[in-house]
């Protein structure tokens, strides 16, 4: 639970048949790659059977696998071969809404009433719609449900093919633990939970019902079981759905675009706004704690929702390498978007936000087709991975050593994080994580300047591991830690 994952989106990762689509097998013979990489989890983007109106979050069958993608045999054995290198497996679970095309629907609207009790049907008002919602793809979140002459509509928050469950169903909480169940059974470690926010749309207060039932009803049919929500909201919102006891939501506070991360990014050399980073830690580090005492964070920088880094910072590979270090020393479990290690770029439409991951240069070695109405055939701005093997230099590198970092030194992941305010100097972030025994000092040049840190107060400490951006080295020289542009270094109590 305190791990590096890593999100796949299936169809752009690796093909392994050459129809120009990723597919399963293509993800179990990169396994030696993630593994090599240090990631412990693979976060893996739906790959149940789906008409793909919305890139398979809209699901037909829970219990299933896409035939694009592979079969159910296919999908064992990544899990098996993904066991046998430590890495455990998340399914996205959408159950906001299902297909249209899901048999619950299709028998709703032969007028099975059980299965009408599975979505939100209502009555029109005075032959108006049900209320004047809007919602995320067009107007109106109101479909007529069957005959329009009935009058009655049924509710779909994203679009008319993906129509939302009624949460107050006995009957659809059961079906729901029977998926739950169905994946945990064959040994996968968790659940990336889709639209959490969604199940009661306006009130926290139910979806926090929903979430804590969740949360509870996976922990009792797999102890460890492992869950993260996707609540798109600000730091306020998201301590409040921490009251439901969910382990992890994702950060949105500090990941993504508008994120408190590349917020400090954006303003690198402003010693005024580098300074709240290290305190935005603490604050939400405290907050989050308070509401579940066992939650566990879960940054990022960007999923297939979002545009890339890149793009946001204008595609300075120092500032992207300086993004990796913020995101992955930050405590919990800290994501990974595929592509992000080699610096990929994407941005606009959503296609483009999930452009192939571009494996060598000739592009024979499973990189997939652009998924249709990419706009970026060029996504890889600092070259393949093949080409990044080989720089010493390279994003990659910077990615696998961060990880290695992050892996050798417990209590960055695990620990308890506080401003450490004597080192929270000038663009220097400094921040201190505390596990158990442990404890580490972490310290962030967020500037295209090169940067002193006086630890003259801080004689029984020594560094223990740095990352370089621009190649210089970063140097203790008597009490004097010197930090290159963007340069980190983390420390540790001498024994
Ligand atoms: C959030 C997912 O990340 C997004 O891609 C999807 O369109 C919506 N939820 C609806 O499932």
């Amino acid at each position: 639970k305190h791990s590096t994952v890593y999100q796949i989106y299936p169809r752009s990762f690796c093909d392994s048949n050459g129809d120009g689509i990723g597919d399963i097998r293509g993800i179990i013979s990169k396994l030696d790659y993630l593994s090599d990489l240090g990631v412990d989890i693979i976060w893996l983007s739906p790959v149940y059977k789906s008409p793909n109106d919305d890139n398979g979050y809209d699901i037909s069958d829970y219990m299933d696998i896409q035939p694009e993608f592979g079969t159910m045999a296919d999908f064992e054995e990544l899990l098996s071969e993904a066991k046998a290198r430590g890495i455990k497996i998340i399914m996205d679970l959408v159950i906001n809404h299902t297909s249209d095309e899901h048999e619950w629907f299709r028998r709703a609207l032969e007028g099975e009433e059980k299965y009408k009790n599975y979505y939100i049907i209502k009555k029109g008002k005075e032959g108006a719609l049900p209320n004047n919602w809007g919602n995320f793809f067009a107007d109106c979140p109101w479909e007529p449900f069957g005959d329009p002459a009935n009058g009655e509509y049924y509710l779909h928050l994203f679009a008319k093919t993906q129509a939302d469950l009624n949460y107050g169903c006995p009957c659809l909480l059961d079906e729901i633990r029977n998926i739950l169940r169905f994946w945990l059974d064959k040994g996968v470690a968790g659940f990336r939970l889709d639209a959490a926010k969604e199940f009661y749309s306006g009130s926290v207060t139910k979806n926090v019902e929903v979430l804590n039932w969740i949360q509870t009803t996976a922990v009792e049919l797999k102890e460890d079981a492992y869950l993260v929500a996707e609540v798109w909201e600000d730091f306020g919102a998201i301590t409040r759905y921490y009251e439901s006891q969910i382990t992890s939501i994702f950060n949105f506070a500090f990941g993504n675009t508008g994120g408190k991360l590349m917020q400090v990014l954006r303003a690198a050399g402003n010693s005024g706004t580098v300074a709240t980073f290290a305190t935005a830690l603490e604050k939400a580090d405290g907050a989050y704690l308070g509401a579940n005492p066992d939650y566990i964070d879960a940054p990022f920088l960007s999923n297939h929702d979002v545009g890339r880094i890149y793009g946001f910072v204008s595609g300075d590979p120092l500032r992207v390498k300086m993004a990796c270090a913020m995101n992955l020393f930050m405590s919990g479990s800290a994501f990974i978007y595929y592509g992000e290690e080699i610096g990929m770029s994407g941005s606009g439409n959503d296609p483009s936000k999930r452009a192939p991951f571009v494996w060598n240069d000739a592009r024979d070695n499973g990189t997939t087709n652009p998924p249709p109405e990419c706009t970026l055939p060029e996504s890889y701005p600092f070259g393949s991975l093949e080409q990044q093997l080989e720089d010493e230099a390279s994003v990659y590198n910077y990615y696998r050593q961060a990880i290695a970092i992050r892996n050798a030194l417990p209590a960055i992941a695990r620990g308890r994080t506080t401003c450490e305010t004597a080192l929270n100097i000038d663009c220097v972030s400094a921040y201190r994580k505390t596990w158990n025994e442990e404890e580490v000092i972490i310290l962030m040049n967020i500037s295209p300047d090169a940067a002193q840190a006086d630890l003259s107060a801080y004689g029984d400490w020594s560094v223990a591991a740095t990352l370089s951006a621009d190649g210089n080295e970063i140097v203790l020289n008597g009490t004097t830690l010197e930090l290159p542009a963007f340069g980190v270094a983390v420390l540790i109590p001498n024994a």
